[in-house]
């Protein structure tokens, strides 16, 4: 392998990569500003995301957890302006201070794919099967950059190698049947990070793979930001996933906010009971955070089109108040401490609270 220094940047980024980047900045990347998304269906009106704010900095991964359905995926679509037509979309998403929503189609397509990129969940999918693989992560290259036959050539060695491609040179040459499941969601990552994108958004990199290939990607990742630092967002329903890689963590429930906070206070002082459900069902975890009273999250998500009143977690919530303000009232977002946020009426109170329905 072509061993490239990680605290040589220069080898790794474009030559035209922004400054900002190599220096290290701590304003925010990416700032999603109470972010709403539907849509109208035949059945009703899809709330598929609502009201959802946070920040991403240079160099840190947020996780963004919840069950199926929860707004995961129409976040990062909305983020990307991937979203159909028909979605309608308010709020603000500002990339590097700049709000990106609704801007046109062709200043869209500038960013996607270069200062803001995505690795898809289905690798063999994304991948033309008739194209070789470096031929495709060379296309991605090209439609931002121009560099010669060599240099991309060159740079598309870089990256396959830098993904865990061994005999990168071999590799470029292959089509994408010839690769394992494993060594396409590689070649993936390599594509979705060809232009050292300031944003990389990662949506269940590692759901289709098993547990050794998932750690591996995962440490590509983590690769790939200590020589880019590039904010990484990612998607799972696996709070697991996220203990070990990200700074800071996302719990949505129902397209909303459950709680936010740094990885450590989501693991270990969680302030929201759907955290906690999601913590108790992990199969191992520090047994502090876990209450003893509480079991797995009984019942299923709720239905996009038909949201509960109030909390959306309160029919499957054992601390609810059925009687009030869980039912009646939308938990807004509180800062608890310096940055650890839940919506949870009861969240300062809710380490004292005995659930009345555990
Ligand atoms: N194009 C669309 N039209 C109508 N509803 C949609 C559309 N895309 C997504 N939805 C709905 O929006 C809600 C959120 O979907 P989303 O794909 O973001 O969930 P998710 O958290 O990514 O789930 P998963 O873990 O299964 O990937 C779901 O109820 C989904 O059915
Ligand atoms: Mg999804």
């Amino acid at each position: 392998m072509t061993d490239v220094d990680p605290t040589d940047l220069d080898t790794f980024l474009l030559p035209d990569a922004p400054a900002a980047m190599v220096a290290g900045e701590t304003a925010p990347l990416l700032s999603v500003r109470n972010l709403t998304v539907q849509f109208d269906t035949d059945d009703g009106i899809v709330h598929a995301v609502d009201d959802v704010s946070f920040d991403m900095v240079a160099n840190e991964t947020l996780g963004i957890v919840g069950e199926s359905g929860s707004g995961k995926s129409v976040t990062s679509l909305a983020i990307l302006g991937l979203l159909p037509k028909g979605a309608h979309v308010t709020g603000e998403v500002r990339f590097r201070g700049e709000n990106i929503l609704g801007i046109n189609d062709n200043a869209l397509r500038e960013l996607r794919g270069d200062r803001i990129a995505m690795i898809f969940q289905d690798a063999l999918a994304a991948l033309n099967p008739v194209l070789t693989v470096g031929h495709q992560v060379a296309e991605a290259i090209s439609v931002h950059h121009d560099l010669s036959r060599a240099d991309r050539e060159a740079r598309v060695i870089e990256l396959l190698d830098l993904v865990g491609i061994s005999q990168p040179d071999q590799r470029y040459k292959q089509y994408p049947h010839e690769f394992s499941g494993g060594m396409r969601q590689r070649a993936m990552i390599a594509m979705s990070i060809a232009n050292d994108p300031d944003v990389l958004i990662a949506d269940e990199p590692t759901t289709a793979l098993d547990v050794t290939i998932q750690a591996q990607v995962l440490e590509v990742l983590e690769r790939i930001q200590d020589r880019t630092n590039s904010a990484i967002m990612l998607i799972t329903h696996d709070l697991g996933v996220v203990a070990g890689v990200a700074d800071r963590v996302v719990v949505m429930y129902a397209g909303r906010h459950a709680e936010m906070g740094t990885v450590d206070e989501i693991f270990y002082e969680p302030k929201h009971p759907y955290t906690r459900g999601l913590l108790a069902s992990l199969p191992r975890v520090d047994r502090r955070v876990v209450n003893e009273r509480l079991h797995r999250i009984e019942g299923q998500p709720p239905s996009s089109i038909f949201v509960p009143s109030g909390c959306a977690f309160h029919p499957r919530c054992p601390y609810a108040d059925l009687q009030g303000l869980c039912v009646t009232e939308i938990p807004p977002l509180v800062d608890l401490e310096g940055g650890h946020f839940s919506a949870c009426h009861f969240a300062k109170t809710l380490d004292e609270r005995i659930p009345p329905h555990a």
